[in-house]
């Protein structure tokens, strides 16, 4: 890249995806200034969460970093005046579907009020140009598969945090109106699972991992005895739940395509304004027995479940049409179910403790 190197600013980038997609920014050659409160990341050793320092490493560039919540106004007005920020890219959120129905209103004030903090300065500082990290979960049970981004929102979210993350939208979505100049993109993930191919980064669940692909993870490396397997009576091939899993890399080059399209690439550097969503998966649905089968091939480790009674609030199946990025965007997930279990796996292997430095 020539002449001026952008500068993006990442909320919750000591987080998983953030930090994948830090990784890919700056061997963009973007300049990264970080946001983020550490609610959900391990301190390192220096100023940096142990993340960060990792994608330091990876990546050979530094990164700026301030520490703080976006409930801290004053703190967002001083990062937005001691750096010129091109675009956005929010990240910063809380994310745990069970907590989000006992603590409503946390997950409100950090998720929504969090976001509409951060707008409002970055319209103080007239950027008006954002990454939004959404979710599939914005639309509840399906009513067609693949689905595509037009189908419902809203409708059978059957959670604060899903609704958190409609309402964000939403939010974006009147800005936008008020004001075309904005240009907003909503990237909607499926199911995120892998690490970086080097083993260095990736989820760190803090506690019992809800999701299943890290759950498997510390089966295999011996931290928990088996997998619970949430129902095998849903009306699909194996009577397991199915779902779209995209791995972090995929999905981290998927921010990089939204960004190109915001800030406008040579030879056509308009960028976009306007308000647009776009389905980051890949298209097909894996069932939870042939995740398991696939990591086992992967760790070369026996995987033992139990086939249990389904979780409440889940669906039977949910994958993507991911065409729209595909022809928008230019985007498509490349790697395969082998590729995620397997960089899942060189990961939880060569860090059983995640980010903290010794084995607990
Ligand atoms: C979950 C969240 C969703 C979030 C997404 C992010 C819930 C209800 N939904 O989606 O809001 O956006 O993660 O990745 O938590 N499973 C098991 N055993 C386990 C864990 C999961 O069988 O121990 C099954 C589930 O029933 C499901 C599949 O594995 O069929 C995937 O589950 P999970 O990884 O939790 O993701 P989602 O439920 O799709």
């Amino acid at each position: 890249m020539s002449g001026h190197r952008k500068t993006i600013l990442v909320t919750g980038g000591a987080g998983y995806v953030g930090s994948h997609t830090i990784v890919m920014l700056l061997t963009e050659r973007y300049k990264v200034v970080v946001v983020d409160n550490l609610s959900n990341s391990v301190k390192g050793n220096g100023s940096l969460p142990e993340s960060l320092e990792r994608v330091q490493t990876i990546t050979k560039c530094d990164i700026k970093f301030y520490e703080s919540s976006l409930e801290d106004k004053d703190t967002l007005r001083t990062v937005f005046s001691e750096n010129k920020i091109d675009a956005v890219i929010h990240f910063a959120a809380l994310k745990a579907v069970g907590e989000s129905c006992i603590l409503p209103l946390t997950y409100y004030r950090n998720n929504v009020g969090g976001s509409v903090n951060l707008l409002e300065v970055m319209k103080e500082f007239h950027v008006k140009k954002i990454v939004f990290s959404s979710s599939a979960t914005v639309y509840g049970d399906p009513q067609d598969l693949p689905i595509k981004e037009d189908h419902p929102t809203g409708q059978g979210c059957t959670n604060p945090y899903g609704r958190s993350k409609f309402f964000v939208e939403e939010i974006l979505k009147d800005l936008w109106k008020s004001d075309e100049d904005w240009g907003i993109i909503s990237l909607r993930y499926f199911n995120p699972v892998g690490a970086h191919h080097s083993g260095l980064i990736g989820e760190d669940p803090l506690d019992i991992p809800n999701n299943l692909m890290p759950y498997i993870a510390q089966v295999a490396v011996g931290k928990r005895e088996y997998v619970s397997v949430y129902g095998s009576d849903y009306s699909t091939p194996d009577g397991t739940g199915v779902r779209d899993y995209i791995h972090i890399e995929d999905l981290a080059s998927g921010h990089i395509s939204a960004l190109e399209k915001l800030l406008g690439k040579e030879p056509t550097p308009k960028g976009f304004h306007g308000w647009r969503a776009y389905n980051l998966g890949t298209g097909k649905g894996h069932s939870v027995l042939e995740v398991i089968a696939a990591f086992e091939k992967a760790s070369k480790k026996s995987i033992k479940y139990t086939l249990t009674e389904r979780r409440t609030g889940d669906v039977p199946a949910s994958y993507a049409d991911a065409t729209r990025a595909r022809d928008e965007l230019g985007w498509t997930a490349k790697k395969t179910l082998f590729d995620m279990c397997a960089d899942m796996w060189r990961w939880q292997s060569k860090n059983p403790s995640g980010f903290h430095r010794e084995s607990s």
